[in-house]
């Protein structure tokens, strides 16, 4: 970890710290309202698409998903065939899915390939782009090979993670959209983890389905049977850039990581270890969040928030990450973990989304409200609206003023 993430580490740590001493929160100024439309409006919703799916970096796979040269991963952002893969050498690409002559897709699901041939015609593609076999070309006639290669979308791996702009012409600048928050992950040490599984779990508007990670509130109301209904409604948020960490304002010495995190109180400072720090939830702009889970191995859950094909509807994917390999008898205990959480997303977090898609529907609520405590979503909602009125030029200028915020 370098060495300013580490001080900012360090720095959220005894603010969090101190906070749960006081069990004071900070507040936003005011609550907020929005409109209900914004969850309903299926104007709003393709704005949404071509102004943040098809503009942000997107966080779109885990490092350890292609770990070695020739892997590669191949899935669908809204309505996008995307290939990613890890030429020789270790650099991941990400694609277009889609062959250059007449737009086959390529590749399905994960595997390892150093190239695709075409299931159509039989073309043949090296995992670095390039068109390398055009079948019965002299049949086929004249075509220039270097100009058919996969079409490309810029890519940036870092913190074990994998951000892919959906742009092929994008100037973005993904670092200055990170605004160092990537710097803070690699707290985890994710590049060196293992995939465990993947679930894809229907919900509502894709944003309904998403503010749910964003706050704390609903914790022992919602998830009082999960969770129980003694577990803290408080969430200090860190910000930074458009992201955020949510620290839970818990002492419950019951909670094994909240217990590890609160030993650090009477520890001194230099021996504060960075995986106890790194305790809480971490929420990548615009749809992702990152939770780890203790157990004998640490899980580690990664939420995907993708707009489905309607403005009612999402999908969630949950990617399980360990630490390591597990024995037999640690698999339970990871199982039964992975078990918990999609249920409770699945029974519990996901059915609201859709009792309230329902409701707002009817176009008889005409606002939302975001509490005081519900910090995360004001300034959230906040970010969504600054990105999606600026101009493709303007967004460099937008990240990089907000490199500067204090965290
Ligand atoms: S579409 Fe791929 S070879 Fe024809
Ligand atoms: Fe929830």
């Amino acid at each position: 970890m370098n060495p300013n993430s580490y001080q900012q580490l360090v720095e959220t740590t005894r603010d969090m710290l101190d906070r749960l001493s006081s069990g004071q929160i900070s507040l936003a100024p005011q609550v907020m309202n929005k409109d209900a439309s914004l969850y309903t409006d299926p104007d709003c919703f393709e704005r949404e698409k071509e102004t943040l799916f098809r503009r942000l970096p997107l966080m779109l796979a885990a490092s350890c998903e292609l770990p070695g040269d020739g892997d590669y991963k191949a899935l669908e952002v809204i309505d996008i065939p995307v290939l990613l893969t890890r030429e020789k050498g270790g650099r991941v690409r990400a694609f277009l899915n889609s062959c250059t002559h007449r737009g086959s897709v390529l590749a399905s699901g994960k595997g390892c390939a150093h190239r695709f041939t075409c299931p159509y015609h039989g073309w043949t593609f090296r995992n670095d782009g390039r068109l390398i076999g055009i079948s019965s070309q002299a049949q086929f006639g004249a075509a220039d090979k270097a100009k058919l290669a996969l079409v490309e979308f810029p890519v940036y791996e870092s913190a074990g993670l994998i951000w892919v702009v959906l742009d092929p012409k994008s100037g973005l600048d993904i670092e200055a959209f990170l605004s160092g928050f990537d710097g803070l992950l690699t707290g985890y040490d994710l590049r060196n983890w293992q995939f465990y599984e993947q679930v894809s779990l229907a919900g509502a508007n894709w944003k309904l389905a998403f503010d749910a990670h964003l706050e704390f509130y609903h914790l022992p109301v919602l998830h009082r049977k999960t969770f129980g209904a003694d577990i803290s409604n408080l969430a200090q948020y860190y910000f930074q850039g458009p992201h955020q960490r949510l620290g839970l304002m818990s002492a419950n010495p019951l909670i094994p990581e909240q217990a590890a995190f609160l030993k650090l109180g009477v520890v001194d400072e230099a021996e504060w270890d960075v995986a106890t720090m790194m305790f809480g939830e971490w929420i990548l702009f615009p749809n992702v969040s990152i939770n780890c889970y203790p157990s004998g191995v640490q899980v580690m859950v990664i939420s995907q928030v993708f707009p489905g094909r309607s403005v009612e509807e999402s999908f969630t994917v949950q990617t399980y990450l360990v630490e390591r390999t597990p024995t037999d008898a640690e698999r339970e205990e990871v199982d039964a973990v992975v078990q918990f959480i999609q249920k409770v997303v699945r029974e519990e977090d996901l059915p609201m989304s859709r009792k309230q898609q329902k409701a707002l529907s009817s176009g008889l609520l005409p606002s939302v409200y975001l509490g005081r405590n519900e910090e995360g979503l004001q300034r959230y909602y906040a970010w969504r609206d600054r990105v999606m009125a600026s101009s493709d030029e303007g967004l460099n200028e937008l990240f990089l003023r907000a490199t500067k915020t204090p965290f």
